[in-house]
């Protein structure tokens, strides 16, 4: 099978070479396609994505994504709305779990958020109405807003969840995410067998900090998603814990939530842990369950142990000492 492999910036050659040597020692018949895409590339090249790059991913269908980082300012179109708006991969899966070994606040929340990918303020319609005025265009549609709502039951249904949750500010933007909730209550009266309610935006904030154990499935757009999803990384220990999948009628891209860190780029410290997770969703989505779950309780056992994990979860250990000891426990 090939998958495109983009390691993307910073730190992604590292937990990349991570994803490349777990795959070979599970012996997934996995052939890598390997392209650069990201800034450093764009400083050699003059080029964002490397030639072929589109092609590839919509030829393979499937890939698997490092960080890739977007400066702040104007005329740098961040790699990953392109690549979402570009294959329409609608549904950003973030499933996220407390892990033994992990500090966190809470130790029992397990939470599935999706988040929709290619519309709302995310569609870069912006422009200048005078030099002090900036005018940005959110957008809503029925048919985004049904396929992710429909895509989070789908999932509700086929992973035993109980219940899903919409996400929104309807009570202020009565238009835009009226329709969100609208298409949700529709859609809702479709799946019986799943408990269906809805939250405002900041109601959950505060709900999840206070006690994230009760929700199960959120389905929200795109920018409350993004900050939601990272917010709940938080509850689970952090960005190195949080894997992702965007999913699109013809082409899935696997990916960490995380980004390039740049603080510790080549000093061979980062987890891997998040983009080996998004590798185990990968293999779980083509069939390979037996694999995916022996690499998840590795990732699992070595992070409850403690010895040999990499400083962001208060250990020593290399990124490739960190993937040697997954290795050693598949
Ligand atoms: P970041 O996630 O790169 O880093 C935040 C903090 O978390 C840093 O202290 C970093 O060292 C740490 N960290 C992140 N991942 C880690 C890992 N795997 N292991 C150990 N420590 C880890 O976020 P930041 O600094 O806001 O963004 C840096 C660049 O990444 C920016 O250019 C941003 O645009 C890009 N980015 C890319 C994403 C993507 O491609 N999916 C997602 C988020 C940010």
């Amino acid at each position: 099978m090939q998958i495109v492999l983009i390691p993307g910036d910073g730190i992604g050659k590292e937990i990349a070479a991570s994803v490349k040597d777990v795959s070979a020692a599970l012996d997934c018949g996995i052939d890598w396609l390997p392209y650069e895409a990201g800034a450093e590339y764009y400083e050699k090249s003059g080029k964002l994505l490397q030639d072929g790059l589109m092609d590839a991913i919509r030829e393979c269908g499937l890939a698997l994504k490092g960080p890739t980082a977007t400066p702040i300012g104007t005329g740098f179109r961040s790699i990953n709305v392109q690549l979402r708006q570009t294959f329409q991969t609608y549904a950003n899966l973030r499933p996220l779990h407390s892990m033994a070994g992990v500090k966190s606040r809470y130790e029992n929340v397990d939470l599935v958020i999706f988040r929709e990918n290619t519309e709302d303020l995310y569609r870069g319609i912006e422009y200048m109405c005078d030099s002090d005025t900036a005018h940005g265009i959110k957008m809503i549609t029925r048919k985004a807003s049904a396929r992710i709502i429909r895509a989070a039951f789908e999932y509700a249904v086929a992973n035993g969840r109980k219940r899903v949750t919409a996400v929104h500010k309807a009570n202020i933007m009565k238009l835009t995410d009226g329709l969100f909730l609208e298409t949700f209550n529709q859609i809702a009266k479709e799946y019986p067998q799943i408990a269906s309610d809805s939250v405002i935006i900041d109601a959950l904030c505060m709900k999840l900090v206070t006690d994230p154990t009760p929700f199960d499935v959120l389905v929200t757009e795109n920018l409350y998603g993004d900050i939601i999803s990272d917010l709940c990384a938080g509850l689970v220990g952090g960005l190195g814990f949080a894997p992702s999948a965007n999913i699109g009628d013809t082409v899935t891209i696997y990916e960490a939530v995380h980004g390039s860190a740049p603080d510790i780029a080549g000093m061979n410290k980062a987890n891997p842990t998040a983009l080996l997770m998004a590798f185990a969703m990968l293999l779980n989505d083509q069939g390979m369950k037996d694999k995916a779950e022996r690499l998840n309780n590795a990732i699992a056992a070595v992070i409850a142990e403690g010895k040999t994990v990499t400083a962001d979860i208060g250990g020593s250990a290399s990124t490739q000492e960190f993937t040697a000891e997954v290795i050693r426990r598949l």
